[in-house]
Formats: C-alpha cells, sequence, structure tokens
C-alpha cells in the first residue's frame, strides 16, 4: 500500500482485509521508500511487483497509476488519484444496493466539487444504469473530457436544488480536496449555494439517501442535521470499504 496522501478509512479497511483474508499488507508512505526521494516510478513498480502479489497506490497525478501498472508484474489498484476513486464506489454502489435496493434506473445527484469523486460517480452512471445530474460551482466542473465521455448518463444543472428533483441519492465531497488546503477560502465563498442542507433533501424523493465518502466538513458541503440524520448512510458506507474491497482483493487475486 504506497499513500502519497494522508488516509484512515482505505489504509485500515486495506490492512485489515488483507489480514482478515489470511494475508499482509505493508504500509508504505512517500518519506518510507525510495520513491519519495526520486527513484523512478517504473524502477519501483518493477522492484515492488517481484516481491508482493499486489499494489494499491494513492496518488496525486492519475498518470503515476498508469505508469505503475504498465511496468508491474502484479495487479494495481488506485486507492484515489487526482482523476477517481473507484474502491470508495464500490463501497457506495454496495451500500445503495443493501438499504435501498438496485441503483439501476435511479436518479443519483451530485452536489459540490465536480473533482474525483464527482468523476468517478459519471463512470458508476454509464456502469450501473443510473441517471447522474451533477450541480458543481461554474468554475468547478469536472473535466470536459468526462463530460463528454459520460454525456448520455448525465444532466448537468445550474442549481443544487434542480439536480436533488426527485433523486434517490444526494451526493457531496469536501469543497478542497488533498492537496488543495490553501485554496479553502477561495472555495468556500464559491460553493456556498452548494451545502447538502435537510432544505435540499426535501427536493429530493422522500427516502432519498445520503452519502459522503468522508471526511466530512459538517457546516461546509453537509450540515450536521442531514450528515448526522435519518437519511444519512455513511457509516455503513464507510464501513463497506472493508467488505468491498477484500472482494475486489479476492476477485484480482
Ligand atoms: N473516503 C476515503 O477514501 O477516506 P480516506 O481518505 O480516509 O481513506
Ligand atoms: N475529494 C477528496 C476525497 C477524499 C477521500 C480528496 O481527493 O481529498
Amino acid at each position: 500500500m504506497i499513500f502519497d496522501k494522508p488516509s484512515t478509512r482505505t489504509r485500515v479497511s486495506f490492512e485489515a482485509g488483507m489480514t482478515q483474508l489470511g494475508g499482509h499488507a505493508l504500509f508504505l508512505s512517500n518519506r518510507d521508500i525510495q520513491l519519495g526521494r526520486g527513484e523512478t516510478i517504473p524502477d519501483s513498480a518493477i522492484v515492488i511487483s517481484s516481491m508482493v502479489d499486489g499494489i494499491m497506490l494513492r496518488v496525486s497525478a492519475h498518470k503515476d497509476i498508469a505508469t505503475f501498472a504498465q511496468h508491474s508484474s502484479v495487479p494495481i489498484i488506485n486507492a484515489l488519484s487526482d482523476e477517481s476513486h473507484p474502491c470508495q464506489l464500490l463501497a457506495d454502489m454496495m451500500t445503495f444496493q443493501e438499504h435501498k435496493g438496485k441503483i439501476q434506473g435511479k436518479t443519483v445527484a451530485w452536489i459540490g466539487d465536480g473533482n474525483n469523486m464527482c468523476q468517478t460517480y459519471m463512470q458508476a452512471a454509464k456502469a450501473f444504469g443510473f441517471r447522474l445530474n451533477i450541480a458543481c460551482p461554474s468554475a468547478y466542473q469536472p473535466k470536459k473530457a468526462f463530460a463528454e465521455k459520460y454525456a448520455n448518463s448525465i444532466n448537468f444543472h445550474s442549481n443544487a436544488k434542480s439536480a436533488c428533483q426527485n433523486a434517490d441519492l444526494i451526493i457531496t465531497d469536501v469543497w478542497a480536496s488533498m492537496g488543495q488546503e490553501t485554496q479553502q477560502q477561495q472555495r468556500q465563498a464559491a460553493f456556498a449555494d452548494f451545502q447538502v442542507s435537510a432544505e435540499l433533501m426535501n427536493s429530493a424523493s422522500p427516502d432519498a439517501a445520503f452519502m459522503h465518502c468522508l471526511p466530512a466538513h459538517r457546516g461546509e458541503e453537509v450540515t450536521a442535521e442531514v450528515i448526522d440524520g435519518k437519511q444519512s448512510l455513511v457509516w455503513a458506507e464507510a464501513e463497506n470499504r472493508l467488505h468491498a474491497q477484500k472482494a475486489l482483493l479476492l476477485f484480482l487475486l
């Protein structure tokens, strides 16, 4: 498990999951390995993959995962990049299905930043067959390549309320992701109309669920009333990281 950024859920779930499956996981931060002081990704991938059965990577630049995969002889798992967070979506889809049934044909509203999580929901909309309504401030839209590729599964909305109309699931994420801490103030201003509040939840289906990959900032992207309220599935969602990733490990190994 190579981490170039902090993590609670991803680290603990992969490490506990490997132990529960009878395996062993190594936690390697950038400070622990030569990759952090300039050894190349190809060299690191060749050497590490000659000694382990799978590699999980959390990195800033998505292209680093692709480069690592090209030179690795074992499966590579994307544990978050600037582009996507597929492990989180495995847990999210599992959670929706456990609590609400099939997600196919349902409507999901993404409110907030057009970031890595938003883009992974775009991929999931196509893979699982749900409609994705996206409401992001104009300067914080998902990448154009994603918007074009997944155009058939998504609708863009200029305000959060219209995106939530009849939605079965409301999703949000932090306004400033890891690495964007210096933009916190300017983002707070830009995202002020994109907070998931009880009022916003009321414009969705009466039994709509709320999810958030966590960590959350109560009072920013979501109110405490919503995240700690009856419609919130965030604790089941977090726990399901463990179960979904054990399945992923079994599938890959
Ligand atoms: N949701 C998620 O990936 O959390 P961590 O950053 O704590 O791993
Ligand atoms: N968008 C967030 C997700 C954290 C799990 C980030 O990249 O920091």
